[in-house]
């Protein structure tokens, strides 16, 4: 795969462990949920390092000062159904007046493609941090699917972070939305004919909500 300036690959220790718990086929449900959390959270910190601040007025016990603040109303997360549901709670824990977007997508069994059921996106979308949640980038299908649906809603600013991602994934995205910031937490080795990551952690949503 060609380096690309768009895609950060996580390189941190506590990333890198905690995606090897998940990965685990014994790592039951209740754990594999609170490591989603925690992973998004830290992938979350870095995805959020360029965010604008702005001087604002506050009183210490001492005195007024001008200190810097984030408007965490201009961010905007939003979970690929169903697994990147997973992944928000992380990212509300270090910006909580975030705003929340839906967007429903699944995978044709056959054909791999992504099928939409339901999308809402928060208002202003156009002038918010969009950061896109999916723990799973494979094909990159549903991720293609997702930005379009932001851009076509008037997104500008998007982020896109997924835990794990397939060579393949990584390069539809960053060819199709070249604007895209793209944040991973492992760059796997290759899709299998089911278009599951290899080695992967499985079916993310079946392993987030307990359905298999
Ligand atoms: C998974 C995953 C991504 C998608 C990735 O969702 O959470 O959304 O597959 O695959 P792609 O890159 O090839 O499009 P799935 O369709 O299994 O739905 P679910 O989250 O409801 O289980
Ligand atoms: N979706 C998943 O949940 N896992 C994969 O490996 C590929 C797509």
């Amino acid at each position: 795969m060609d380096k690309n300036a768009n895609v950060v690959i996580m390189e941190h220790p506590l990333i890198k462990h905690k995606i090897s718990i998940l990965r685990k086929k014994e790592t039951g449900t209740n754990e594999f949920r609170k490591i989603v959390e925690e992973i998004a959270m830290l992938m979350g910190y870095e995805a959020m390092s360029d965010l604008p601040l702005e001087d604002v007025e506050v009183e210490t016990p001492i005195e007024k000062c001008h200190t810097p603040m984030i408007d965490g109303k201009k961010v905007a997360v939003v979970p690929i159904l169903r697994a990147g549901l997973g992944m928000v709670s992380g990212i509300l824990a270090l910006v909580p007046a975030a705003k929340i977007g839906h967007i429903g997508l699944y995978r044709d069994e056959t054909t791999h493609e992504p099928v939409e059921y339901y999308c809402k996106l928060p208002e202003q979308i156009d002038e918010r941090l969009v950061i896109v949640v999916d723990p799973m980038l494979a094909t990159g299908g549903s991720a293609v699917a997702a930005v379009d649906f932001i851009k076509k809603h008037g997104g500008k600013n998007i982020k896109f972070m997924s835990i794990i991602a397939a060579p393949e994934g990584v390069e539809l995205l960053a060819k199709t939305h070249p604007d895209v910031q793209l944040y991973v937490g492992n760059l796997d080795r290759e899709l299998n004919e089911n278009a599951y990551i290899c080695p992967g952690l499985g079916d993310a949503g079946d392993r987030i909500f307990g359905t298999k």
